[in-house]
């Protein structure tokens, strides 16, 4: 498996020589499927919690390029993978593939979780439970307007949630006719001008980034004049981590508002994979929050 080579490998994989982890012909396997994939920290993740647990499973990176994701479902699922995540840029082409969907996949139009039961795929979307448990946890609550910019994968699944909890829903996005065919898609909620919403963000409680805008540092979007007519009590929260201070977040921060940022949602939209996987419900906790934290810091992306 190419990711898991290379220098990065050992602490992706969170496995060091002497950590008592064994590798056998009962060790349940799991992964991250994306293109690139060497990014992500959802197998230090994973393999923490498997270690946490004691159990006997492997989570690693697997590359997979565009267009041969239908082929690599097939031979994981023939090796005996219990299941993988799919990220950039899969999920929507996994949603397609996959034999059974739950509700909250339908609703969000993408899959991010898929289990390999009797060959066939079972997808699910645990971005939008995780984005929201993630906010409680920080103590915002769930209610009122909430505007959400962006109309991917990501976003579609934050709106639904946002909205099956309650909130009335805004869209705002660069590409206005993704904005429009995610609020007809959710049956519910306004489309606003991606030069217009600033002018609107008086009237919400929650602003929530869902572009990839800020992903990588590389954002020069003059956030602060943008955020001008927030109100206090705004919430703001980016889905992005890497870094986990964005300039929107670094904006917001010095206007006053309450932040979150994305790093609380991967642990919390970890959590349900990992049950299906290898058996056990792990917790967000301080620990898993701390090892992830602390790559970040170490690659420069706090
Ligand atoms: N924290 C987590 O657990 C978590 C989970 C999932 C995703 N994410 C992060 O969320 C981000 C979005 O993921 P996704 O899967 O939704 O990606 P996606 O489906 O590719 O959607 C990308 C979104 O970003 C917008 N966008 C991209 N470049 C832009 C720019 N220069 N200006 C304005 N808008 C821009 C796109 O607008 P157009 O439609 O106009 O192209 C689209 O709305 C990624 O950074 C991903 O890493 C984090």
């Amino acid at each position: 498996m190419g990711g898991a080579s290379g220098p990065s490998a050992a602490p992706l994989l969170g496995k060091t020589e002497g950590d008592g982890v064994t590798i056998d012909g009962r060790t349940r396997l799991a992964g991250v499927i994306g293109w690139p994939v060497d990014h992500s920290r959802s197998p230090m993740l994973h393999n923490h919690w498997c270690r946490v647990h004691q159990v006997n499973g492997a989570y690693v990176p697997l590359p997979v390029k565009p267009g041969q994701l239908e082929m690599a479902l097939k031979g994981l699922a023939a090796a005996g993978f219990r299941g993988v995540n799919v990220t950039i840029p899969h999920k929507e082409e996994a949603f397609r593939l996959c034999d059974e969907l739950t509700e909250t996949a339908r609703r969000a139009g993408a899959a991010n979780t898929l289990r390999f039961v009797e060959g066939r795929v079972i997808g699910d979307c645990t971005d939008g439970t995780g984005f929201c448990d993630n906010l409680l946890a920080h103590g915002v609550r769930l209610e009122g307007r909430a505007l959400i910019l962006g109309a991917g994968g990501a976003a579609r699944a934050v709106a639904a949630a946002l909205q099956d909890r309650g909130c009335e829903v805004f869209i705002s996005n660069r590409t206005a006719s993704r904005a429009e065919a995610l609020v007809q898609a959710l049956g519910a909620g306004t489309v606003l001008d991606w030069t217009d919403w600033p002018s609107r963000l008086g009237e919400m409680n929650l602003l929530v980034n869902a572009t990839s805008l800020g992903m990588g540092g590389r954002d020069d979007t003059a956030w602060s004049s943008l955020l001008q007519k927030g109100q206090e009590g705004l919430s703001v929260a980016d889905i992005v981590y890497t870094p986990r201070q964005t300039p929107l977040l670094k904006a917001a921060q010095e206007r006053g508002f309450r932040t979150v940022d994305g790093l609380g949602m991967l642990i919390c939209q970890a959590r349900a994979g990992f049950q299906e996987w290898f058996g056990v419900l792990p917790e967000a906790d301080e620990a898993s929050f701390d090892i992830l934290a602390q790559d970040l810091a170490r690659h420069g992306l706090s």
